[in-house]
């Protein structure tokens, strides 16, 4: 009897593509429904996806100190909020995007307060003047940028961060992509910091989509690119 085994394997094989499109950073559902930053997937591996940000403006917090990174994002989260709700020179609100960036720049010390910058992406509307506000500034990374990212799930604790980060960075290792983003310096970036990108609001409980970022100066394929033209 050959039939119940093989429509067990149907279903095994079934499990299996669903496994690994669950594994392949697809776009996270949060944007289809209200605007993220395009990008380009440059490379994809066991654990790591490389990505092309071409052009993204963001609304970024002056550098919070804190030992907590959950602490340090909600509060630079409702200086954003604000801003977006009409807090800025020109009294206009911003439609919400996604992600919400933190940059965290680790300490030397244990038990020494880390820094976080928060960050919300500047939807196009309002990229060509996006309006000032005091204690925000706006970063545009130029032109093609980087990424080094690995996806994770749930509300994002304090301790997931260090080790979500060294996971990424684990997966990196042996492959060509592994120097350039060790070097780092990806726009103002410190070759030690990393971003968590959170893309749902704190109200929905499932299937929530978090990142580690690890931007980087991406000379192979920069070198490719100049050796075609
Ligand atoms: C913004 O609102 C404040 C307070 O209502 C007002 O004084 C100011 O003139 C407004 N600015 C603009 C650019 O509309």
């Amino acid at each position: 009897m050959a039939r119940p085994r093989s429509s067990l394997l149907h279903l095994l094989a079934a499990a299996v593509a669903l496994l690994a499109v669950a594994a392949s950073a697809s776009v996270a559902p949060t944007c289809e429904r209200i605007e993220c930053p395009a990008y380009e997937v440059v490379d994809s591996a066991n654990g790591f996806e490389i990505r092309r940000y071409t052009d993204a403006v963001w609304v970024s917090t002056a550098p919070i100190e804190d030992i907590s990174f959950v602490a340090a994002t909600r509060t630079g989260f409702l200086q954003l909020f604000n801003y977006i709700q009409g807090k800025n020179a020109y009294n206009a609100t911003i439609e919400m995007t996604a992600p919400v960036l933190t940059r965290v720049s680790p300490s030397d010390g244990p038990f020494c307060a880390s820094s976080f910058a928060v960050s919300f992406y500047v939807p196009a509307a309002n990229q060509a003047d996006p309006p000032p506000a005091e204690g925000l500034r706006v970063d545009r990374w130029p032109g093609a940028t980087h990424a080094a990212v690995r996806r994770f799930g749930g509300f994002v604790a304090d301790a997931d961060v260090g080790q979500q980060a060294a996971r990424l960075d684990a997966s990196l290792k042996g492959t060509r992509w592994a120097d350039a983003v060790s070097r780092g310096s990806g726009p103002g970036q410190a070759a030690a910091s990393y971003i968590v990108a959170q893309y749902n609001s704190p109200f929905e409980f499932a299937g929530r989509v978090n990142e580690i970022w690890m931007l980087f100066d991406d000379d192979v394929s920069s070198n490719l690119r100049s050796a075609v033209l």
